[in-house]
């Protein structure tokens, strides 16, 4: 063994210096605390399955020119800064494009963040469906098959609605959360600009909705409008190119800007906790496309959950819209009761989104002759046997749950996007016929279903 030199003694002492460490550990780890004021940070991104751009094109992050968005790239940034703290929290809605993408590793990663709580699967659906224009079987239909996928690649049950940017609300939609789904609660953003107002003053954002007169309580579920839409208070965004001040805490940097940031947090936690019932209320942290870069937006919140907990004035929190449901019903508040719809949705004065019940009236048509064939279909599926590699009703449903989307059947899209969800009906109209008619011509053909591989007769779809 060598004795050190004096060279690398001294280099020893210099690294020492140059390295010296500032590393920050901020402290997130906060649960609710009963007594103060309880700000729930939910983190979200709200990816529509098309509007301006494709579903694939926002999947791939192509045109983005119309609009940057990528979703690939929130999915693939959000993994590793989950990841980096166990307390941080992520709510998302529908991913199946990403997930047959993953590696296995990737996968068995995102299954341990959905077991663990700390990815949450919401609302599970194929789409956050329009609740105007689509007929109340594909609302059951494409909350059904994301809810299947959910089930069969996680085993977990989504437990929230998350209806958070549909223009309007129908009471159908409580009817069928509250009493067939067995959800505990439901969220959105939009509704009537002066219904807000009103229900500010009165604490009565948050109600127990009841959506049908005949089945009374047991159709019934815990629903939250947001004080505004599905984002951030003002001066919350965290993205890479927004304008918010980020929190500033070094104070060998200028701008250190930790005691403003607190005080802000805390003048817009108690502004809405002026208008909300029990001391829990929820800031949506995230807005449409956002956390393309995840990282942004979670070192911003870790500092804010630090120095508000610090501050002691308020209690900031990760979590999620099931940790607030849960909070919430611990308080034993009693909550108002609403019922019917929350329909026509006036943002302000003279702006009535009213305009979608009827525009694009051919894909809407499409859409429901589509929905009523695929109805037929798919029981003669059943009744011949469904064959997973030959014909069979699937991609039709998919084109089917997608077209539900509150961009979609709604007509808000672009042309090049109605085109494209006419396009995927299309495909799976031409597929499910081949299966119809040789189910058709088996029925007529064989009294037992077993055996009908190639059946004589021809059945022929008349066009009308
Ligand atoms: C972090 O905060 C929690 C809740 O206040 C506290 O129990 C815990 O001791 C803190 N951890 C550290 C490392 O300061
Ligand atoms: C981009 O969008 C336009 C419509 O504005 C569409 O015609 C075009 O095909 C899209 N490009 C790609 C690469 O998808
Ligand atoms: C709380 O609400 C009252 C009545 O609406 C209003 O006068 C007051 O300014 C509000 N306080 C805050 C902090 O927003
Ligand atoms: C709510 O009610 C339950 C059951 O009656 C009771 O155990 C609990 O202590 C109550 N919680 C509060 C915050 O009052």
């Amino acid at each position: 063994m060598a004795t050190p030199s004096l060279f690398s003694l001294l280099f020893g002492i210099i690294l020492i210096h140059v390295g010296e460490s500032k590393y920050m550990v901020y402290n997130t780890s906060q649960g609710i605390l009963p007594d103060k004021l309880n700000v729930h940070l939910v983190p979200h991104t709200h990816d529509d399955v098309g509007w301006l751009k494709t579903v694939d094109q926002y999947y791939v992050g192509s045109n983005n020119s119309i609009q940057g968005a990528c979703v690939q790239n929130v999915l693939d940034s959000l993994i590793p800064a989950l990841l980096a703290d166990k307390n941080r929290k992520f709510i998302y809605a529908f991913f199946q494009r990403w997930w047959r993408d993953q590696s296995e590793a990737v996968q068995t990663t995102v299954k341990k963040l959905v077991n663990s709580g700390q990815l949450e699967l919401i609302n599970g659906g194929m789409c956050m469906h329009d609740e105007a224009a689509p007929h109340y079987i594909d609302m059951i239909d494409q909350t059904t098959l994301g809810h299947r996928f959910i089930k069969q690649e996680f085993g977990v049950n989504p437990r929230i609605g998350w209806q958070i940017d549909p223009f309007g609300h129908s009471a159908v939609q409580a009817y069928l959360l509250g009493a067939e789904v067995g959800f505990d609660s439901l969220f959105f953003g939009r509704i009537d600009y002066q219904d807000r107002a009103k229900r500010k003053t009165e604490k009565s954002l948050e109600v127990v909705w009841r959506g049908s007169k005949s089945l009374g309580s047991s159709a019934q579920i815990f629903a939250g409008a947001f004080p505004q839409n599905y984002e951030p208070p003002p001066g919350f965004y965290f993205e890479v190119n927004d304008a918010s001040p980020v929190v500033q805490d070094d104070i060998d940097l200028f701008d250190y800007n930790v005691k403003e940031r607190v005080n802000d947090f805390v003048a817009a936690a108690v502004a809405q906790a002026n208008i909300t019932r029990t001391n829990h209320i929820m800031w949506t942290m995230g807005t449409d496309f956002k956390y393309q870069y995840a990282h942004t937006w979670f070192r911003n919140m870790d500092k804010l959950i630090h120095y508000v907990n610090m501050d002691g004035r308020v209690n900031a929190l990760y979590s999620t819209p099931s940790i607030y449901t849960d909070a919430k019903f611990a308080t034993n508040m009693s909550w108002p009761l609403k019922t019917e719809d929350y329909f026509p949705y006036a943002d302000r004065a003279n702006s009535y989104w009213t305009g979608y019940f009827t525009s694009r009236p051919s894909l809407k048509r499409y859409v429901r002759a589509m929905s009523g064939y695929y109805l037929a279909a798919r029981q003669l599926e059943f009744f011949r046997g469904k064959s997973i590699s030959g014909p069979n009703t699937d991609s039709l449903a998919d084109a089917l749950a997608i077209a539900q989307h509150h961009d979609a059947v709604s007509g808000t899209e672009k042309q090049h996007v109605a085109n494209d969800y006419a396009k995927r009906l299309s495909i799976g109209y031409d597929e499910a016929e081949k299966l119809v008619s040789s189910s058709l011509a088996c029925l007529v053909e064989s009294k037992s279903k077993a055996g009908c591989r190639n059946p004589i007769a021809k059945f022929q779809q008349a066009r009308t």
